[in-house]
């Protein structure tokens, strides 16, 4: 593991979801300006092209509290220190696949980071809560 001045650097995993690529776009800059790796959050169905139906098809799921199955994992977890999670405003909420992740791992010691895309210029807070009061207490980062 790399050291430097007898410190350990923090590893940096930026992950986003991202339906039309604008929060992806996002993620880049971030990993432009502080290194990292890139995740992209996939879901095992893929979501429809049409923005009508995945309005539809959001407000479902935030109905239901669902937690869309994703597809694949992160590797090595556990060499990560700051992890970055990135997702588009939907319904004035977080996209239900974000939570799914949010709560597939084991957050303990980690700084979590949460950023958002949006096309309104109000700041919405309940989309970045990811913090116990939200998840439960499965997800230690608390903002
Ligand atoms: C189903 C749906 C719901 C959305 N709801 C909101 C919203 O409530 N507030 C907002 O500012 N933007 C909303 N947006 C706009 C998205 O945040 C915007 O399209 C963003 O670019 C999507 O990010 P992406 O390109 O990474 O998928 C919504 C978009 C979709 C598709």
């Amino acid at each position: 593991m790399l050291r430097l001045y007898g410190r350990r650097r923090k590893t940096r995993l930026i992950a986003c979801f991202s339906w039309s690529g604008n929060t992806e776009a996002l993620a880049e800059l971030i990993q432009e300006q502080t290194g990292g790796d890139l995740y992209k959050i996939t879901t095992a169905t893929p979501y429809t092209e049409d923005y009508d139906a995945l309005l539809a098809q959001a407000q479902e799921e935030q109905k239901a509290n669902a937690r869309p199955e994703l597809d694949g994992q992160v590797e090595n977890w556990e060499d990560y220190d700051v992890i970055f999670v990135g997702y588009p405003n939907r319904r004035s909420d977080a996209p239900m696949e974000a939570l799914t992740f949010l709560e597939s791992y084991d957050f303990n010691g980690k700084t979590l980071i949460p950023f958002l895309y949006q096309r309104q210029r109000r700041v919405w807070k309940k989309p970045l809560q990811c913090g116990e009061e939200r998840l439960g207490g499965t997800n230690p980062g608390r903002l």
